[in-house]
């Protein structure tokens, strides 16, 4: 069998996996969700979500990870098949967890390449001139504007697109360890400053006014606590900013040596994400659009869409700070570098699969993946409705069910027993047998009660929507979901002939 590759050294594994799961879900999307749904009611939630959803599969996917990996197998339509002999129903299942990844990073590289553009732009002193307002709608108005020519699509859009997408096919051919893990060990320590920084500058502007939005987020407010819809939003969130239910951890665990420390990994990929999303991603736009436009103002404002926070409130709060063009580029670096590093890691299922099922040279599998996503990454720019459909579907709803396919295949097929001995092998702490269990039970009763909420509260709404941009982007899902099944049996089709299964 070829070589893979494995991470060259633990700081690097954790950084690349680090950069896997914080990305503009932990400072956009989270900010965006916590004013939507109410400040404080989120959290608690969402921290329920953290230690019954998040963290245990956090661990489930670092083990199967390390398992397949060492059996040769790093997407998930290779990781289910080597469980159960690569009967082609494990595998097809499995053939989810590309497609997932995929069709996320259609729409995610697009935005990717908006903060690039916005960084860039605001280095040329291009960004709009602010105009000076307490009035939350006066002084975005320029902000709102040039958001919506740029993602017209402008042609510097897709210039910004194409050199997103060039930057991204340039790191991936160089391979997991001088492409991804270098990424990421000047990535992360970067991203943490310019975090760290812009956090500073928010939470002090107008002497400290912006304080108020960090308590504004962790004031719990205990009446809509049960409102089934926050629980749904802040567990989605939970999966979108940690990359479960994807397959696209257990993608990066493959990498690792035969022994490596799983457990730990995870625990360190969970919690340094959190810092950056409840510490610094809770400290900037939030805090930023209270100093500025004050209390009332945040909730309005996330209303009108998740790229309000990030694309026009920061702008035009940062712009009219001293050294504005530079505090905004900044802010635009730190959600690109955040970017690149998760859309990297969305792509590599798919690059795996091409190398280790389809047995595809490593460049070729990457202009394979890379051809793949330009298709996508353009339908998000010119179908109008795209994004947020695709997001639903592959985002929200089809990740829900993976990690409920995941706990069933690798828990109880698999078997508790087996899954226990992979869990506590080499690893610093010995998981009971008896947490297992209970992970088991409860955390599908909870992704059930999930699938439930999703089903009866926003899928007869979803599906209502008939426009032709919405029906292209469902035909963009299913094709790709055909097409990786179809590669997933014919990949088997090509073992069974090969020397080894
Ligand atoms: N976690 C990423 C973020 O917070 C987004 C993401 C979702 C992701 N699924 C992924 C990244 C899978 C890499 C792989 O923005
Ligand atoms: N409308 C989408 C949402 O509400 C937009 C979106 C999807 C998004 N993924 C994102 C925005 C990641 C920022 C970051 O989630």
């Amino acid at each position: 069998m070829k070589k893979r590759e494995v991470w060259a050294s633990k700081i690097g594994l954790v950084f690349a996996a680090a950069g896997n799961a914080v990305g503009l879900g932990n400072l956009l999307r989270f900010p965006s969700k916590v004013a939507l749904y109410g400040g404080g009611a989120f959290m608690v939630p969402y921290f329920v979500a953290l230690l019954f959803l998040g963290i245990p599969l956090m661990v489930l996917e670092w083990v199967i990870g390390r398992y397949a990996g060492a059996r040769g197998h790093g997407s998930m339509t290779g990781i289910m098949g080597s469980l159960f002999h690569h009967a082609n129903w494990a595998r097809v299942l499995g053939s989810l967890g590309v497609a997932i990844p995929f069709l996320i990073v259609c729409y995610y590289i697009y935005i990717e390449s908006w903060t690039l553009g916005f960084a860039v732009l605001s280095l040329l002193g291009q960004m709009p001139e602010p105009i000076m307002s307490s009035d939350p709608k006066t002084s975005m108005a320029p902000y709102v504007e040039f958001f919506k020519s740029y993602t017209a699509p402008s042609t510097f859009a897709i210039a910004f697109l194409l050199i997103t997408l060039l930057i991204n096919w340039l790191i991936l051919q160089r391979g997991v360890v001088k492409g991804i893990e270098l990424t990421a060990r000047f990535g992360i320590p970067a991203l943490l400053l310019m975090g760290i920084f812009l956090a500073v500058v928010s939470l002090s502007i107008r002497g400290g006014k912006g304080l108020e939005g960090l308590l504004y987020i962790y004031t719990p407010d205990l009446s809509k606590i049960w409102d089934p819809h926050v629980w749904l939003e802040a567990s989605g969130q939970i999966f979108f900013t940690l990359s479960l239910g994807m397959g696209a951890i257990a993608t990066y665990a493959s990498y690792v040596k035969a022994k490596e420390d799983v457990l730990k990994a995870g625990l360190w990929t969970a919690g340094i994400n959190e810092f950056v999303e409840v510490v610094i991603g809770a400290s900037i736009a939030i805090p930023a659009a209270f100093a500025m436009f004050g209390a009332l103002a945040v909730p309005e404002l996330a209303k009108e869409g998740t790229f309000r926070l990030g694309f026009m409130s920061m702008p035009a709060v940062l712009m009219a700070l001293p050294l504005g063009w530079l505090l905004s580029a900044v802010w635009f670096f730190l959600l690109f570098i955040a970017a690149l590093t998760s859309s990297l890691a969305l792509i590599q299922p798919l690059v795996s699969l091409f190398e280790d099922e389809m047995r595809w040279k490593h460049s070729k599998a990457v202009n394979a993946s890379m051809l793949m996503v330009v298709v996508g990454a353009f339908m998000s720019a010119f179908v109008p409705g795209f994004i947020d459909e695709v997001d639903f579907w592959a985002g929200t709803l089809m990740l829900v069910f993976f990690a409920l396919v995941e706990i069933i295949v690798f828990v109880w097929i698999f078997g508790v027993y087996r899954f226990h001995q992979e869990l506590t092998r080499d690893v610093f702490f010995k998981v009971p047998k008896a947490l297992v269990y209970f992970f088991a039970v409860v955390s599908p009763i909870f992704l059930l009660g999930l699938i439930y909420q999703w089903g009866v509260l926003q899928l007869p709404k979803v599906v209502a929507n008939k426009d032709v941009g919405i029906t292209l982007a469902r035909l963009f899902i299913l094709s790709t979901l055909v097409f990786l099944a179809f590669l997933a049996v014919e990949s088997r089709r090509r073992y069974l002939s090969g020397p080894h299964i």
